[in-house]
């Protein structure tokens, strides 16, 4: 049994601490014991996607029983000079990426999700680390949440095992994601930052609600017109 003590991050459903015996590893605790258990679904998928050779996962490495209950532990993400990567919302928010490249980061997960017939369901822009590889602002995406079935039951499991159907989810969240995003601008006249970068993830498959949302962030937040 470890004790957990230092809180790196924290989602609606999990809190991550730094492993007290080793700074290179995280563990995730669930902050409710309820089902779905989003650790047990992503050791599940991480099993079944071991194929796919990419950066885009974080390396699981077990379980460990903490002072919390059951933790699932995996290696922690960091930059090419040894500082711990953040999520693209933080990046965003201190201007070190424009939301435009943020905007564009996420559409390449989904494109490459899509070609992989890898299921991704929230690409909130917290569950997605940059890992900066370079000083010149280079980095590629670490998806720390947010992928494989939201649940596991018969259809969830189908469409793990089924690329065509994983496919079709990932072409049923995108729309879904665009009709979030339309409501969100005609509610607000804009979007908050999270909002811009979570939404256009997934206008990739419609060119006028991209081109739509693009002049929307470029004005809100450059002042300026859409390219
Ligand atoms: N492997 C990791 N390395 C570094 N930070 C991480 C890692 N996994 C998660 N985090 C941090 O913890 C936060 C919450 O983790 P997440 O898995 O998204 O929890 P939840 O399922 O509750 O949303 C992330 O936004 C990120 O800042
Ligand atoms: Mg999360």
């Amino acid at each position: 049994m470890i004790e957990l003590a230092e809180l790196i991050g924290e989602g609606v459903e999990r809190r991550v601490y730094l492993h007290p015996d080793n700074a290179g590893v995280v563990v995730k605790v669930l902050k409710i014991d309820d089902k779905p258990d989003r650790n047990e679904i992503e050791e599940w998928y991480l099993n079944k996607v071991r194929h796919v050779d990419t950066p885009f996962f974080p390396k699981i490495i077990g379980w460990e029983d903490t002072i919390h209950g059951k933790g699932l532990m995996f290696e922690r993400i960091f930059d090419f000079n040894g500082e711990p990567s953040q999520p693209i919302a933080f990046h965003i928010a201190n201007n070190n990426i424009s939301l435009q490249k943020a905007l564009r980061t996420c559409l390449d997960v989904l494109s490459w999700a899509e070609k992989q017939a890898v299921l991704v369901y929230d690409l909130n822009p917290n569950n997605l680390l940059v890992r900066r590889t370079d000083p010149d602002g280079n980095f590629e995406i670490v998806l720390v949440d947010g992928f494989g079935p939201k649940r596991l039951n018969w259809r969830t499991k189908l469409r793990v095992r089924i690329p065509t159907l994983a496919r079709v989810r990932i072409r049923w969240i995108r729309k879904r994601e665009i009709r979030t995003w339309d409501r969100l601008y005609k509610r607000n006249g804009s979007l908050d930052q999270p909002h811009a970068a979570r939404s256009v993830a997934v206008t990739s498959g419609n060119d006028a609600a991209k081109a739509r949302f693009f002049e929307a962030a470029k004005a809100r937040f450059f002042g300026e017109a859409a390219p």
